[in-house]
């Protein structure tokens, strides 16, 4: 299987080969994901609520990330490997910016980040792409300017408002961004930007129209123990696998059918066993 790039990412864009994402926060799921054949693994600051049960995803730091990013790098071969930069990280000025998006690749081999916002990115997606760092942007519901918004709600509902996010793909386009995730948008809004755009769009709750899909893994696996968006699909039911075997293991070690003899050891033939008493 051949080393997803960014610009292979580009190229399924051109020849219409939808293109799959997910996150994975840790090195065993991101091996999963990586041998099922998915293109791109996000380590996404949702970690901060999905893993570290947060409220939202402000408090994450840049140390999580790194943390996070080298154990996911451990399980990752094929699949692209982009980090979220967390909040505060790329806020306060563009040398500090670099900083830190350095710090993703050079200590845990991002090969891409991301950063979320429209045009207040521009200056920050060129310093970037300006470092050889690739940049996805990410536009509509930006979970990092909830304490501004007030909440998580869809975004670009009016023409204008419509208008202004496609404003924002195309200058992040321009500024350099390999490709935009499109949270938390009206389907015909992103199919207007996918449409507009030379890069890919990987959709989150934005309609089936984009280049590409993301979901975050304990949404896919329903362990999120939050309320599911409307956008979530549980494809794989982990939490009520988990908690039947969970509760099984609980009974059989309390009635002591758990371990049998065949899950002991024993002494070998020929070793008298009362040398033990
Ligand atoms: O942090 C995250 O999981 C994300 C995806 C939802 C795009 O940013
Ligand atoms: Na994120």
């Amino acid at each position: 299987a051949k080393k997803v790039t960014p610009p292979s990412l580009i190229a399924r864009k051109e020849s219409g080969h939808r293109i799959t994402a997910l996150t994975a926060y840790d090195y065993g799921t991101a091996r999963l994901i990586d041998e099922a054949g998915i293109d791109c693994i996000l380590v996404g600051d949702s970690l901060g609520m999905v893993v570290l049960g947060y409220e939202d995803t402000l408090s994450v730091t840049i140390e999580d990330m790194l943390h996070h990013a080298r154990a996911v790098r451990r399980g990752v071969r094929r699949a692209l490997l982009v980090v979220d930069m967390p909040f505060g990280s790329y806020h306060v000025s563009t040398e500090d910016t670099l900083r830190n998006g350095i710090r993703l690749l050079k200590e845990a081999g991002a090969e891409a980040v991301k950063v979320e916002g429209g045009m207040d990115q521009v200056e920050n997606v060129r310093a970037l792409t300006a470092a050889q760092i690739p940049v996805f942007g990410h536009i509509g519901l930006t979970p990092q300017s909830v304490l501004r918004t007030g909440g998580y709600r869809v975004q670009g509902r009016s023409h204008a408002a419509a208008l202004a996010l496609r404003e924002d793909a195309l200058a992040l386009q321009e500024a350099g961004a390999v490709a935009v995730v499109l949270e938390g948008i009206p389907r015909e809004v992103a199919a207007s930007i996918t449409a507009r755009l030379r890069i890919p769009t990987i959709g989150i709750g934005a309609g089936p129209d984009c280049d590409g899909q993301i979901l975050v893994f304990q949404d896919l696996a329903d362990l999120s123990f939050r309320p599911s968006p409307k956008f979530v699909r549980v494809f794989s039911p982990a939490r009520t696998l988990l908690r039947a075997g969970l509760e099984e293991f609980r009974v059989a070690v309390e009635n002591g059918t758990f371990p049998a003899d065949s899950e002991s050891y024993h002494m070998p033939s020929g070793v008298p066993v009362d040398v033990l008493t």
